[in-house]
């Protein structure tokens, strides 16, 4: 996976990511933002925000800054807020693995369907833990391949075409919570059979770890 197969894989689901991908990963959008449990005032980073299908959900008191790589995709994100009315929301062209944002500039922060995208997970991870205030969170749903059973051998055969398909088939938890670098509060499963789980980091009061590199690659392979 890489930045350039990244954006020509969304650029291709573009037109008809909304049918293909919409019900059946709403329940976890749903889930996600729920558990937020945004108050008024608060400031939400959305990555990987996509064609802002999320969007309408947030509630309106607030401050929803949603980015991603895909201008096809932040294409579709911005009609929906204007057909939506979204006032709190505003999009950026950006890339998760490099945030131009400063220090803890977020309470909360949500990743969709992102973290098995993303070319280096770690990478991003360790910008939402840097972005992130002090105390706040950082919500993420996704699938992790299964350890064993018909679903791993299906992600076994399809991980040779991750940079096709825009995702990575063979993504195991256990490397991802590595590289997430903060304290794991809550994990659920979410959608359609529980395929997918909620996540839900906690980022220390007093972040002990600084902004320093130190987690191990998850991504690249
Ligand atoms: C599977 S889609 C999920 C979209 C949306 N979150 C949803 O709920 O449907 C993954 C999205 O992540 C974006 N993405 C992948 N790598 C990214 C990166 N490094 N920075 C920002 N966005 C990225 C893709 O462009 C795509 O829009």
């Amino acid at each position: 996976m890489d930045v350039q197969s990244v954006t020509a894989a969304y650029q291709r689901y573009a037109p008809f990511y909304d049918v293909v991908f919409g019900p059946v990963f709403e329940p976890g959008r749903r889930h996600l933002i729920e558990a937020l449990d945004c108050r008024p005032g608060e400031a939400v980073l959305e990555v990987g925000v996509g064609t802002g299908l999320s969007l309408p959900h947030y509630p309106a008191h607030a401050r929803v800054t949603g980015i991603d790589l895909s201008p096809h995709m932040l294409e579709r994100a911005r009609s929906r807020v204007r057909r939506h009315h979204l006032g709190n929301v505003s999009l950026h062209a950006m890339d998760a693995q490099a945030l131009p944002f400063a220090d803890a500039s977020f309470d909360k922060i949500a990743a969709l369907y992102v973290a098995s995208v993303v070319p280096d997970p770690a990478a991003m991870m360790h910008e939402l833990r840097r972005v992130c205030r002090p105390g706040g969170e950082v919500l993420v749903v996704n699938h992790f391949s299964r350890a064993d059973g018909w679903a791993h051998a299906i992600e076994r055969r399809l991980a040779p075409l991750g940079r096709l398909l825009g995702f990575r088939p063979d993504f195991p938890l256990e490397r991802f919570l590595d590289a997430a670098g903060m304290t794991l509060a809550d994990a659920r499963p979410v959608n359609l059979f529980g395929y997918w789980t909620l996540l839900r980091f906690q980022k220390p009061a007093q972040d002990e770890r600084g902004g320093g590199r130190d987690d191990p690659a998850v991504g690249d392979q």
